[in-house]
């Protein structure tokens, strides 16, 4: 299945993007991580988005918008994908459809994630990513067997720069200008299928099951 998961920073989405991956082989095309490695790598790519994602902005649609055509060309791509964080921009939806109507494709369903504004600053204040293998855990709700060390490969965890509690706020606000209207966009489409994403990750997974399995 072609899949967008949509929602606010911090509902869950990489999380779940993981997990699926895994059981059903589709890639998890995450932009926020392309553009973290090549930060982390210091490749012209990661200087153009440095600035932005230090700030919480999003990085320009055009570098984005490539970052995915490349990707999506990908043999790994071609049985189904899950875009995660991408599109963010009603400018960014229109640019995917024409870039998979070119290749005769089209999403099956784009999956909203449903968070209040409480729980994301505590979810994303807590999280702790393996510097390594880029896990994901939390401090409170999936805390690793050793503080500090991946359960998966021991990497070092790390907490994002951009989870610090100043940038998490305008990440929200640029989230609710700039991304929150995807959801009528595709609402109009028929393709939004909604994802109560306060509950536990397990109940979450098993609710994201359900939806695939009625599509
Ligand atoms: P990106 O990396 O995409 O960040 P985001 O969308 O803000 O999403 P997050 O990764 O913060 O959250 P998530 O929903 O994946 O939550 P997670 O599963 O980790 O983007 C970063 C930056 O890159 C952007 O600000 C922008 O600058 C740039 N960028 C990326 N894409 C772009 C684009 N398309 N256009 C322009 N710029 C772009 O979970 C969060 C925490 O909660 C974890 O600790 C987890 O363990 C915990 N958790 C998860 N599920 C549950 C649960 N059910 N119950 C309790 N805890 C849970």
């Amino acid at each position: 299945m072609n899949l967008v998961f949509l929602g606010p920073p911090g509902a869950g989405k990489g999380t779940q993007a993981k997990r699926l991956s895994e059981e059903f082989k589709w890639p998890h095309v995450s932009t926020g991580e392309i553009l973290r490695e090549a930060v982390s790598k210091g490749t012209d790519l990661g200087r153009k988005a440095k600035e932005y994602m230090e700030k919480g902005e999003l990085v320009p649609d055009e570098v984005v918008i490539g970052i995915i055509k490349d990707r999506l060309k990908l043999e790994d791509a071609q049985d189904g994908f899950i875009l995660d964080g991408f599109p963010r921009t009603v400018n960014q939806a229109q640019s995917l459809d024409k870039v998979l109507k070119e290749e005769g494709n089209s999403l099956d369903l784009v999956l909203y994630f449903e968070v209040d504004e409480e729980e994301i600053v505590k979810r994303l204040t807590g999280r702790r990513n393996c510097s390594k293998c880029g896990a994901i855990f939390h401090l409170i709700y999936n805390p690793p067997k050793k503080s500090g060390i991946c359960d998966l490969c021991r990497g070092e965890l790390i907490q994002r720069e951009d989870d610090r509690e100043e940038t998490v706020k305008n990440r929200l606000r640029v989230y609710l200008s700039q991304t929150f209207p995807l959801i009528d966009y595709y609402q109009e489409k028929g393709l939004l299928r909604e994802i109560d994403a306060r509950k536990s990750e397990d109940e979450v997974y098993q609710k994201i099951k359900r939806v695939l399995e009625l599509a």
